[in-house]
């Protein structure tokens, strides 16, 4: 079930304030500029692709998200094909260059099922030579520790704060985001799981779709992965390509 702070329009409204455009977009503009065909899977309010076209990318730019409410704010642009729905059920047609999964949307896909069917998805979709590019923070960087109520911040007028309900068990975290708006009658709780792999896990996901890791970093600045890095940073191929690469 997708999160009520990306379904309810309201909330949905103040996801951008909330994340205003950081590194790790711009570390994911440069591959979008450099690719013809665009497919961002978990879009969300799309900034990532309006902000390519704004730039002049000129090539196609395809959102996907199953958030009725992010999505309304991605439609405000209309030169980027926006769709709603999920991987693997809901695709768009044609092949892409480039899928990107951003701001870590990846670790809403919580069971293995889902993981690799949206994978194999994935793979379909890329076209010869096209690249999946994709962060999921790094287990060991144990963000969550820092997901607390004291933490809040406010944007518009709302406070916004996060409380974890049930720890990491070697696979999920699931917390709650608990929205105050300055007037509102009630306050407004999403609660959302998000699945943790570490990249020995991640890449045997990958290769069972036939994907394989091209370049891994555990930040933004292109740093190793270690124990204490706070991204598993993969852009992939798919593996028979680069093999037939290496033995041309
Ligand atoms: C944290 S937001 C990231 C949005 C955007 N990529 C960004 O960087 O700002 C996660 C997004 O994943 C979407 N999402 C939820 N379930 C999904 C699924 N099964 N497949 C793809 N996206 C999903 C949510 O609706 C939400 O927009």
């Amino acid at each position: 079930m997708v999160d009520h702070a990306f379904t309810d329009t309201r909330l949905a409204g103040l996801y951008d304030a909330l994340n205003p455009w950081g590194r790790g977009d711009d570390f994911y503009l440069g591959l979008v500029h450099d690719a013809g065909a665009v497919l961002d899977v978990g879009c969300g309010t799309g900034a990532l692709l309006a902000r390519a076209r704004e730039e002049g990318h000129t090539g196609r730019l395809c959102g996907l998200d199953p958030a009725p409410g992010m999505l309304a704010v991605a439609r405000r642009r209309q030169d980027v094909e926006w769709t709603l729905g999920a991987l693997p059920h809901v695709r768009p047609g044609g092949a892409f260059d480039l899928v990107v999964m951003n701001g870590h949307a990846f670790q809403v896909w919580v069971d293995d099922a889902e993981i690799r069917a949206s994978l194999a998805a994935v793979r379909e979709l890329l076209a010869p030579g096209g690249r999946f590019a994709f962060e999921t923070r790094n287990p060991a960087g144990r963000a969550w520790e820092s997901w607390t109520p004291d933490r809040a911040v406010e944007v518009d007028g709302v406070r916004v704060g996060h409380e974890v309900v049930a720890g990491f068990d070697g696979r999920t975290v699931t917390f709650d985001t608990t929205f105050r708006g300055a007037g509102w009658r009630t306050a407004e709780v999403s609660r959302s799981t998000l699945r943790f792999l570490t990249a020995g896990e991640l890449d045997g996901f990958l290769a069972e779709a036939g994907l394989v890791v091209e370049s891994r970093w555990g930040d933004w600045d292109r740093s190793p992965v270690t124990a204490s890095s706070p991204e598993i940073l993969s852009v992939c191929r798919v593996a028979e390509q680069v093999s037939k690469a290496a033995a041309s």
